[in-house]
C-alpha cells in the first residue's frame, strides 16, 4: 500500500504532544485523538499543508475540513463574525464535541473550506489533543483520520492502517470515548441548522436554542457539499435489521446491537452492546475489526433515531450505502 512513490513518506508514532505539534509547526501532517475520532491534522494557514490533507485521504476536494482550536482566541481568526447563537452554543458546549458552521474570516484558504464562505470549528474535549493543540500554537484543520470512504479511526492503530506512509506523524493516544464524530451546526442561518448529527444530541442543542432546526438531506448536500460522497463503509457488506432474528447465521458473518441474533455462536463475530451510547462508541470500531477478521458482511441491528440513536442510525445507513 505504501510503496507507491506519491506516498512514500516515514510516519513517526509518539505519544509526545509536543513532538507531534513540531510536524505542524513545520507544515507537515500530524493525526491526533479527539474525544471523537482521530483526525488528521495541517496548519490552518499553511495551504500547502492542508493540500496533503486531501491527497494523503484521497479525499475530494469538494468536502470541507473542520479546524481545531485551543481556546476561544483562535475562533476570532478564523471567524469574520460570531453571531449570537454561536456565542451561546460555545459557552454550553465547547469545549466538546460540536462543530459551528461561521462565516469565513478571509485569512482561512480557500482550500480549507473547499471554496465555500464559511468555517467549521470545533473545540475537542480531550486532555492530549488540548496539549497538542496548545502546543501547535496555531488553529489545527483535520478531516477524521481514516482513507476517504472508509470507517472513521477511533485508535492510533486504525490511523496506522490506512495512512502508515501517507502522514508524518501519528500521535498515539487510546482508543477515542465518544466513537462518533462532532454534531454540525451550521450559525450563520436565521435558525442554527444541524448539517450532521454527532455526538451532541440534537435533544440536548434544543435544550439550548429551541429553534435548532434540521436540514433536509437535499439542501444539506447543497450547503456541505461533501456529505454526498460515499461514507464509512467497511470492505464487507453492512445490512442493517430491525429484528435481531433476520440476521443469517455464518461463521463468516459478523452481528452487533442491543440484543442478541438467533443463534450468536454460529456467527463469526458478535457484539452486544449494554446501551445506545455503547453502542456509538463501538461501531466503527466493529466494522474495521470484522474486516481485520475476514468477514463478509456485518448485520448491524437498527435503534430508535432519537438521542445519540440519531446519529449512530445516520452512520449505519450510510456504512449501508442506504443514503
Ligand atoms: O468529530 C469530528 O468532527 C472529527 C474530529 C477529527 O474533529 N472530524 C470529522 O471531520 O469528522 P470530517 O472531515 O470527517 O467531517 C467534517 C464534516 C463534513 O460533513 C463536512 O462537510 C462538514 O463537516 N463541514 C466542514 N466544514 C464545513 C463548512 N464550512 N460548511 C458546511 N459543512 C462543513
Ligand atoms: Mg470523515
Amino acid at each position: 500500500m505504501c510503496n507507491n512513490l506519491m506516498h512514500n513518506v516515514d510516519t513517526v508514532c509518539t505519544s509526545s504532544p509536543s513532538e507531534a505539534a513540531a510536524f505542524i509547526r513545520d507544515g507537515r501532517l500530524a493525526a491526533f485523538p479527539t474525544e471523537t475520532v482521530y483526525g488528521l491534522g495541517a496548519d490552518v494557514f499553511d495551504p500547502n499543508a492542508v493540500q496533503r490533507i486531501f491527497d494523503a485521504k484521497e479525499r475530494p476536494p469538494d468536502n470541507p475540513l473542520i479546524t481545531h482550536v485551543a481556546d476561544t482566541d483562535q475562533v476570532h481568526t478564523l471567524a469574520r463574525a460570531i453571531p449570537s447563537v454561536a456565542r451561546t452554543l460555545m459557552d454550553r458546549f465547547f469545549p466538546g464535541p460540536l462543530t459551528l458552521i461561521l462565516p469565513r474570516h478571509s485569512n482561512v484558504p480557500e482550500v480549507v473550506s473547499a471554496g465555500l464562505d464559511t468555517v467549521g470549528v470545533r473545540m475537542p474535549d480531550h486532555d492530549l489533543c488540548q496539549q497538542f493543540l496548545s502546543a501547535c500554537d496555531t488553529p489545527v484543520s483535520a478531516p477524521s483520520a481514516n482513507r476517504s470512504g472508509r470507517p472513521s479511526p477511533t485508535t492510533w492503530e486504525a490511523v496506522y492502517d490506512d495512512l502508515n506512509g501517507r502522514i508524518d506523524c501519528i500521535l498515539q493516544g487510546g482508543r477515542t470515548n465518544r466513537g462518533l464524530e462532532s454534531t454540525v451546526v451550521d450559525c450563520t442561518t436565521e435558525r442554527p441548522t444541524v448539517l450532521r448529527a454527532g455526538a451532541i444530541t440534537l435533544e440536548a442543542l434544543r435544550a439550548t436554542l429551541p429553534e435548532t432546526t434540521v436540514e433536509a438531506e437535499s439542501e444539506v448536500q447543497a450547503r456541505s457539499p461533501g456529505t454526498r460522497h460515499r461514507h464509512y463503509a467497511p470492505d464487507a457488506q453492512v445490512r442493517l435489521v430491525d429484528d435481531p432474528e433476520d440476521a443469517t447465521p455464518d461463521e463468516q458473518h459478523a452481528y452487533i446491537g442491543l440484543e442478541p441474533p438467533a443463534e450468536p455462536e454460529a456467527f463469526g463475530r458478535v457484539h452486544i452492546c449494554s446501551d445506545v451510547d455503547a453502542y456509538a462508541h463501538a461501531l466503527f470500531h466493529f466494522l474495521r475489526t470484522s474486516d481485520a477478521s475476514g468477514c463478509t458482511a456485518i448485520y448491524c441491528q437498527t435503534v430508535e433515531p432519537r438521542g445519540i440513536g440519531r446519529a449512530l442510525m445516520d452512520r449505519m445507513e450510510r456504512a449501508a450505502g442506504l443514503r
